[in-house]
């Protein structure tokens, strides 16, 4: 065991509130080195001590540490998915979909949802959240710069967004439908009756025991035959052992 990581995680864990002992410690201990390397530190104590003086450096490791990268409309074939099988149901049964985008990061993800309900006609509430108060920012302020609007469609871009200086704004009814929260996945409680819970790109970052416990929570999360997604790279070991049954590629459904 590497005892200077063990203190460091204890330390972090202080400070934060975040417990890297749940997530994968070959890959966390190599972006934080990487992290050190670039800002010139030679210990975990160092690092400590950087993010207790200066607020500012806390937040872009937290950010760094966290990896938030993501994409309107990201694997398009689970939105496809979404759309063609779910949305339907939803329309037939008259419900009034409540969605919880569990890792939400800049938010693309739940605007990705709220297109797609809207262009559906249905109504929503859709709960997006992340341990990462800076994505949540932008999240909510809405804007994106046109590097990160690569999946968005042209029709779907000039009917949501509107052009901004060097970016573009979703427009407020989209903003209207969704909450931006900050939320600790290994922390916080979970809510409750969610007809769908997307947590996608999350998992790959947590140990194994982590990931089982979380899929736990999220099952009990879920209204009975709700809906739970994943991202394409992540595994379900055993999804039926908390009553999720797989129906389509990363679309997995609690059973009644
Ligand atoms: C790669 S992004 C995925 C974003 C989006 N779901 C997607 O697929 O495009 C991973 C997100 O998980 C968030 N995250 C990591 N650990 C978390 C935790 N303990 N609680 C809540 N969010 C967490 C990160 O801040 C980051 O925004």
């Amino acid at each position: 065991m590497d005892l200077a990581y063990t203190a460091f995680q204890r330390a972090f864990l202080k400070e934060t509130g975040l417990d890297l002992t749940s997530y994968k410690q070959r890959q966390m201990q190599r972006r934080i080195d990487q992290w050190m390397n670039r800002h010139g530190l030679n210990s975990y104590n160092d690092l400590i001590k950087l993010i207790q003086e200066d607020p500012e450096k806390r937040e872009e490791f937290l950010g760094y540490l966290t990896i938030n990268t993501s994409q309107f409309f990201r694997d398009k074939k689970v939105f496809d998915n979404i759309k063609d099988l779910i949305l339907p149901q939803w329309q037939r049964q008259n419900i009034a979909p409540r969605i919880w985008s569990a890792g939400t990061s800049i938010g693309a993800e739940a605007y990705s949802m709220a297109i797609l309900l809207q262009e559906a006609r249905l109504h929503y509430s859709i709960l997006a959240t992340d341990i990462d108060e800076e994505a949540l920012q932008q999240a909510r302020s809405g804007f994106y710069r046109e590097h990160q609007l690569q999946g968005v469609p042209p029709e779907v871009l000039k009917a949501y967004f509107t052009k901004e200086g060097d970016g573009y704004r979703v427009v407020e009814s989209l903003q209207r439908g969704i909450i931006f929260r900050r939320h600790n996945l290994l922390e916080d409680p979970f809510g409750r009756a969610f007809d769908m819970i997307l947590c996608r790109n999350v998992f790959i970052y947590f140990t194994w025991e982590t990931q089982e416990r979380l899929l736990q929570d999220f099952a009990r999360a879920l209204r009975r035959e709700g809906y739970f997604i994943s991202g394409s790279a992540e595994q379900m070991t055993d999804p039926g052992k908390h009553g999720l049954k797989r129906v389509a590629h990363c679309i997995y459904q609690l059973e009644k």
